[in-house]
């Protein structure tokens, strides 16, 4: 298993500065070819959802691996296009957004999945069928680690209600619509494989409906191990399940349908690592903190889903293990955990963060003006700087000067 050492990560902090986002590209490698062997002797493509990671260096690499590029925004396709993606392999999973952007995206050629009535309606209009488009389905599934990162639920927000069909239809018979895509994504975090079986099962339901189909795409949301004992989806158990699926449900017919998968975090959470250095250390009966020269601003997920980061002391390995609050320097609370075992730290010791690539960096923002933090692109033993740490001018740039 690919990963980079507390050595690496130390002098990587020493030319570069903390706090610091580490990137492995071997470790995304690795992750691709789990999702390709699972899925062999099924033709399956993945599109990496490029909202876990956007920076273009990380999109190019992927895009190297021979992996297709998923965006959630028109700026995440601009993104992807200026990585060097070819529009065949970027796709467009939109939702609640102006049907300006579906129109941008379509001038750019790329794979569209829409997921309101209203936007399929105008598209109609707009292009007929001179252009096969995909549309977002909400499956009335509830799966994911938990309720802000569950997105396939009856009240969700996300695709076209499945009670909607005829509608739907009605939709894409008076407009001649050529829908190519049938396309779900229940949540984040999902271990079940069952999960997938539970997802393909409704869309399978709406196959005979459209004629023109080729693709049938179920998302993301395959789980990464947080914690250290924890579990990651049983990637070759979803193969095997979704294989006999098709063949035994939906291939009989003689017709066959792609599958498509857009993996974030499975692809780039393991991957990358946030190092960071003890600014203070606070001893009293009834708590001790380690205080770190980051914060929710560069790392919300444990404020914001709860969500569990493993935390290293890579400077003190031998030291006796004691147990720590670790919090930011963010003035609200600002807590990354409570009570965890660490290494002594001592004030200037480097606290590096598990498991931070995915919805990292991505999520980080000025709040309280503080800078966000550099990404370094660590692979093939070399370490790259990919974005630069912000600077007092970053912070002026879009205001107004004063007169
Ligand atoms: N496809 C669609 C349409 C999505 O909305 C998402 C994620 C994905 C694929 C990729 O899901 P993944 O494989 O990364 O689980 N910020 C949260 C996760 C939000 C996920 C939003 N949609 C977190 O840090 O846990």
């Amino acid at each position: 298993m690919s990963s980079i050492s507390p050595q690496q990560l130390s002098a990587i902090a020493t030319e570069f500065g903390t706090p610091v986002y580490v990137y492995n590209g071997e470790k995304i490698k690795e992750q691709y070819q789990k999702l390709v062997s699972a899925f062999q002797g099924i033709d399956t493509r993945f599109f990496y959802a490029s909202k876990a990671l956007t920076n273009i260096h990380i999109l190019k690499h992927i895009d190297s691996l021979g992996c297709g590029i998923d965006c959630s925004s028109i700026n995440e396709v601009k993104l992807a296009l200026h990585a060097g993606v070819k529009p065949e392999k970027i796709l467009y999973t939109s939702n609640g957004i102006a049907f300006e952007e579906i129109e941008e995206a379509v001038s750019y050629g790329v794979h569209v999945n829409i997921d309101s009535l209203s936007n399929l309606e105008k598209f109609g209009k707009k292009f007929g069928n001179s252009y096969p488009i995909g549309v977002r389905m909400r499956p009335n599934i509830l799966a994911g680690g938990n309720l802000k990162i569950s997105v396939g639920h009856e009240k969700s927000k996300f695709g076209i209600a499945l009670e909607q069909l005829d509608i739907l239809k009605e939709i894409v018979t008076a407009f001649n619509i050529n829908i190519k895509t049938l396309h779900i994504h229940t949540g984040s975090d999902i271990k079940d494989p069952d999960v997938f079986i539970a997802g393909i099962k409704v869309l399978a339901d709406l196959v005979p409906h459209f004629t023109d189909l080729q693709v049938i795409d179920l998302g993301g949301g395959f789980k990464v191990p947080y914690e250290p004992d924890g579990e990651e989806t049983d990637m070759a158990a979803i193969g095997r399940k979704l294989k006999n699926y098709l063949e035994t449900h939906l291939f009989q017919s003689g017709k066959k349908y792609q599958l498509w998968f857009e993996p974030g975090k499975f692809m780039v959470s393991e991957c990358g690592y946030l190092v960071t250095r003890v600014n203070v250390l606070k001893e009293s009966h009834s708590v001790v903190i380690a205080g770190v020269n980051s914060g929710l601003n560069h790392l919300i997920r444990p404020m914001f889903y709860e969500a569990y980061h493993h935390i290293v002391n890579i400077s003190n390995p031998t030291g006796e293990e004691k147990i720590y609050t670790v919090t930011g320097y963010i003035c609200e609370t600002d807590t990354f955990a409570s009570d965890r075992k660490l290494h002594e730290v001592r004030e200037g010791d480097l606290l590096v963060f598990y498991n931070a690539g995915a919805y990292g960096f991505e999520m980080s923002s000025n709040y309280n003006s503080r800078y966000r933090p550099a990404e370094v692109f660590y692979n093939n033993g070399t370490a790259k700087l990919i974005r630069k740490r912000e600077e007092w001018s970053d912070l002026l740039k879009n205001q107004v000067p004063l007169r």
